[in-house]
């Protein structure tokens, strides 16, 4: 697979996350860890953020500023994402 292809992919990754339609080239989120980089991670300069406070639209826009204050690898905010999302309740989904 060629370099565009790749961030192709990766970039469409991130936006159709919350549908899990990601499954090429290994890229596929590891929710486990995304909780545990999230815990670990996420509460050292302010309290953590409930997945249903932000629409999953925002939380796509959110963790890309705080993949930048966080200093967090593209791995890294993929799985705190899907973990995110995914913990997002049905009811949560449909209001947003
Ligand atoms: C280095 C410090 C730092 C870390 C680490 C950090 N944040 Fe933040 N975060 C901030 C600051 C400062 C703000 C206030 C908004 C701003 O940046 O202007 C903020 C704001 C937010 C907001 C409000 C919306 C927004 O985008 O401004 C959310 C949601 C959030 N953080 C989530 C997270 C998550 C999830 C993580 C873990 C990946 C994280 N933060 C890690 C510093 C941090």
């Amino acid at each position: 697979m060629n370099k565009t292809v790749k961030i192709t992919v990766m970039t469409l990754g991130v936006f159709f996350m919350n549908t899990g339609t990601l499954a090429a080239d290994g890229k596929v989120p590891d929710i486990a860890n995304g909780a545990k980089v999230w815990a670990d991670t996420c509460m050292r300069c302010h309290n953590l953020r409930a997945p249903s406070d932000l629409s999953s639209r925002a939380w796509v826009y959110s963790m890309n500023h705080m993949r930048v204050r966080a200093g967090l690898t593209g791995k890294e905010t993929r799985d705190i994402l899907a973990f995110i999302l995914s913990s997002k309740t049905p009811e949560d989904k449909e209001l947003r």
